[in-house]
């Protein structure tokens, strides 16, 4: 039973405020959580409720943080902890608005996490396990976004992400080992070709060298992969966000890539030439939020090779990725537990997932805390795979940590390795 939820604002990876709720139960249990923070964040998303103004130069969060302590403690107090669909009902319920934006999403996704773990607190078992009972064994293969662009970084690379993912190995803790010396491998290479200044890293932890050309950023993760011993494509794949709103003009109905304007099935083709050219496994928002259409024709194209993965598309919106099941856009969705705002929505968007063939990415923001609650959902949903970024900043590596803590805590941990792929590159 609910005792006491409390918020307060702390603060993010980006030096910017976010609210945290710690839930206390009769029981005893504590739960805190955080909520995390997008900047490429897609229209469809969960509003993030901020103050304006002049504090925090307008980013503060204290109305979400009274929103919790004045409206949603005192409805949620009395409730079972354990009632995750309620207590998510009458959050939704208060809030009463269709992208949470009365209470705001922030309010909401810090009380929904807290809640269910002081719920697996009050029972004394560990988060994924209170999420997944004796099923979840499956850790997670890691997409670590090493080079860093778009909206994250300073530079001219017009995609947000250039991960590597180690599949090629029989466990966690091997792929993240092999993950580590490819990131240091890539700082000595980066160093080498551009300086010093070029091995500062972005929002997400990866290194944002002065590049221009996607191809640039590919070849740097192929030399990297090759540097550090490991097989391009046998052991360690290449993974792509283009995060292609944030290029795409709608006024022209074009994308915007290395100066030139590009139609989508230009796009599509220049896709099509990167999966031939590289050991990629998976492209993520290729194409912009509103076109169903057009992942539904790079389904058909390279469905059979790669992920097509769907995060500004689906929003990790039950709605949203009931449409795109429908017309078979993409082929996964990336999960985001603040896209939607409850853990309840989000648990329903990965059944919806798995029951119709997609895979779900369980996902962190690029403005990030010490909260590691993804670690525990990755686990406990089984979905296999996680987004969590570089190897590096204390709010990425919390996660990657939690995870080497929740495979020597299971008896027989699992890695999927390239099965969660539709093929080995
Ligand atoms: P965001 O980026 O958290 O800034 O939205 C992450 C992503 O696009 O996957
Ligand atoms: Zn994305």
């Amino acid at each position: 039973i609910i005792k006491d939820v409390k918020a307060r604002t702390v603060l993010d990876s980006r030096g910017n405020p976010t609210v945290q709720v710690r839930v206390v139960t009769e029981g005893l249990g504590v739960g805190v959580a955080n909520a995390p923070s997008g900047a490429s964040t897609g229209r469809h998303e969960a509003v993030e409720l901020r103050d304006g103004g002049r504090d925090f130069k307008g980013k503060g969060v204290s109305r979400a943080v009274e929103n919790v302590n004045k409206l949603i403690a005192p409805a949620l107090v009395g409730l079972s902890s354990r009632r995750q669909y309620e207590v998510d009902s009458k959050l939704i319920e208060i809030d009463g608005t269709p992208n949470k934006a009365r209470l705001g999403g922030n309010a909401i996704v810090a009380t929904s996490l807290a809640v269910a773990k002081a719920a697996s607190s009050t029972m004394g078992v560990p988060f994924y396990y209170y999420l997944g009972g004796r099923a979840a064994d499956t850790l997670p293969v890691p997409l670590l976004n090493i080079i860093n662009g778009g909206v994250h970084a300073g530079n001219k690379l017009d995609f947000q992400e250039f991960m590597i993912v180690p599949a090629g190995f029989s466990s966690f803790h091997d792929a993240l080992k092999a993950a580590v010396e490819v990131y240091h491998e890539l700082k000595t290479i980066i160093k080498n070709k551009y300086g010093p200044t070029a091995v500062n890293v972005g929002d997400e932890g990866g290194y944002a060298p002065p590049l221009e050309k996607v191809r640039d950023a590919l070849d740097l993760l192929v030399e990297a992969i090759k540097g550090a011993g490991y097989e391009p494509g046998g052991q360690i794949a290449i993974a792509i966000d283009a995060a292609s709103s944030q290029f795409y003009r709608e006024d022209k109905g074009a994308y915007i890539v290395e100066g030139r304007e590009m139609t989508r099935d230009d796009m599509l083709l220049l896709y099509e030439k990167l999966v031939e050219d590289y050991p990629v496994v998976s492209i993520e928002d290729p194409l912009h939020e509103e076109d169903f259409e057009g992942f539904a024709e790079m389904r058909r194209r390279l469905g059979g090779r790669i992920l097509i993965v769907g995060d500004d598309l689906f929003t990790t919106n039950p709605a949203r990725l009931s449409k795109g099941i429908e017309t078979g856009a993409g082929n996964a969705v990336l999960v985001k537990v603040n896209q939607v705002g409850t853990l309840s929505e989000t648990i329903d968007v990965v059944k919806m997932a798995h029951e119709n063939g997609y895979r779900a990415i369980i996902s962190h923001r690029s403005g990030e805390t010490e909260d590691t609650s993804i670690a525990d959902i990755v686990v406990g949903l089984s979905t296999g795979l996680i987004k969590t970024g570089a190897p590096a900043r204390g709010e990425r590596t919390a996660k990657y940590n939690r995870l080497l803590e929740i495979a020597e805590e299971l008896e027989k941990p699992r890695y999927p390795g390239f099965k969660v792929f539709p093929r080995k590159p």
